[in-house]
Parts: C-alpha cells; sequence; structure tokens
C-alpha cells in the first residue's frame, strides 16, 4: 500500500487469497502472510504465527522483533485465545491479566484460533504500539483472513 491510499480488508483479502493460491504448505503460507500482513496493515508491530506442538504453541513464522518461542495453553493473551477457540481483541495489555510481554512497547493486540476441520492448528496474532489499535472490523477482517490461510493449506 502508498502512502496515499486508504486501507481496505477487501483488498487485503483479495491479495491474500492470490498469494496463498500458489502453494498448500502450511509453513511457506504462514511466511508469506506474515509478511504481506506486516506490509499492508497500517500501525502493527508484530504479526505472526504459533502453532500448537504437544500442547504447547510454537512460534512459528513471524515479521517483527524477536518473540517468546512458546506459550502455554491458557497462557497470555495466545493462549487464552487458543483454549477459548475465540478470537480475542484486547485494547490495553496491560488490562489483560497474564499478557505476555514479548515486547515491552507493544500496546493492543488481537489473537485469532486456527481450527483446520475442527482440530486446533494454532493461532494468528498481532500487536501494536496504539492502543485500541483494533477495531470489530479489523476483527472481522483477521478472522477472515485466517479462513483464507485455512483453506489454503493441506
Ligand atoms: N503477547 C502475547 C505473546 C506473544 S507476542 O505478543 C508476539 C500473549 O500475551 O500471548
Amino acid at each position: 500500500m502508498t502512502g496515499t491510499e486508504q486501507f481496505s480488508w477487501q483488498r487485503l483479502l483479495q491479495q491474500a487469497e492470490g498469494l496463498l493460491s500458489v502453494s498448500s504448505n502450511r509453513i511457506s503460507n504462514a511466511a508469506n502472510l506474515s509478511a504481506l500482513l506486516y506490509q499492508e496493515l497500517p500501525g502493527i508491530s508484530w504479526v505472526g504465527f504459533y502453532f500448537l506442538e504437544d500442547q504447547t504453541l510454537m512460534l512459528g513464522p513471524f515479521q517483527g522483533k524477536p518473540a517468546c518461542v512458546s506459550i502455554e495453553m491458557g497462557k497470555g493473551v495466545c493462549g487464552s485465545a487458543a483454549s477459548s477457540g475465540q478470537s480475542i481483541r484486547v485494547a490495553d495489555v496491560d488490562n489483560f491479566d497474564g499478557h505476555i510481554a514479548c515486547d515491552a512497547d507493544a500496546r493492543a493486540e488481537i489473537v485469532v484460533p486456527l481450527f483446520k476441520q475442527g482440530e486446533l492448528l494454532g493461532v494468528l496474532d498481532v500487536d501494536s504500539l496504539k492502543p485500541d489499535r483494533f477495531s470489530e472490523q479489523d476483527e472481522a477482517g483477521l478472522n477472515a483472513l485466517a479462513q483464507v490461510y485455512l483453506s489454503s493449506i493441506d
């Protein structure tokens, strides 16, 4: 997106569909989707995947600063979204009990759980340095994007 264009979830979803259509590899597609989101979503500081392995969320492809490698189910925003099966939108991480601060400057966060055929695969996590960065529309957009990702992989 150039500086003059307005951000549009619809356009981002179309871009993601094109980008992810060339492969069905979950790591490759997670890597490219992270890069697309980091480039296109205004005002975000980190975006990436955690994949479930032996009941622990393990860091997958991401863009941004180095991050926490493993998160237990039920812990932090990621572990809470994973164990509840619901996306979680946090306006101010200081008000989220148990938030895990990988980057002390991060203020707002949104996490979408990823289910493939009813099985928890992991989560998609986005952070911002701006409080209240994520709207209801962003939550709907990110959930739709998660579906594009899930449909693209094996
Ligand atoms: N803040 C997250 C940890 C992951 S990082 O933000 C990349 C959490 O509370 O689960």
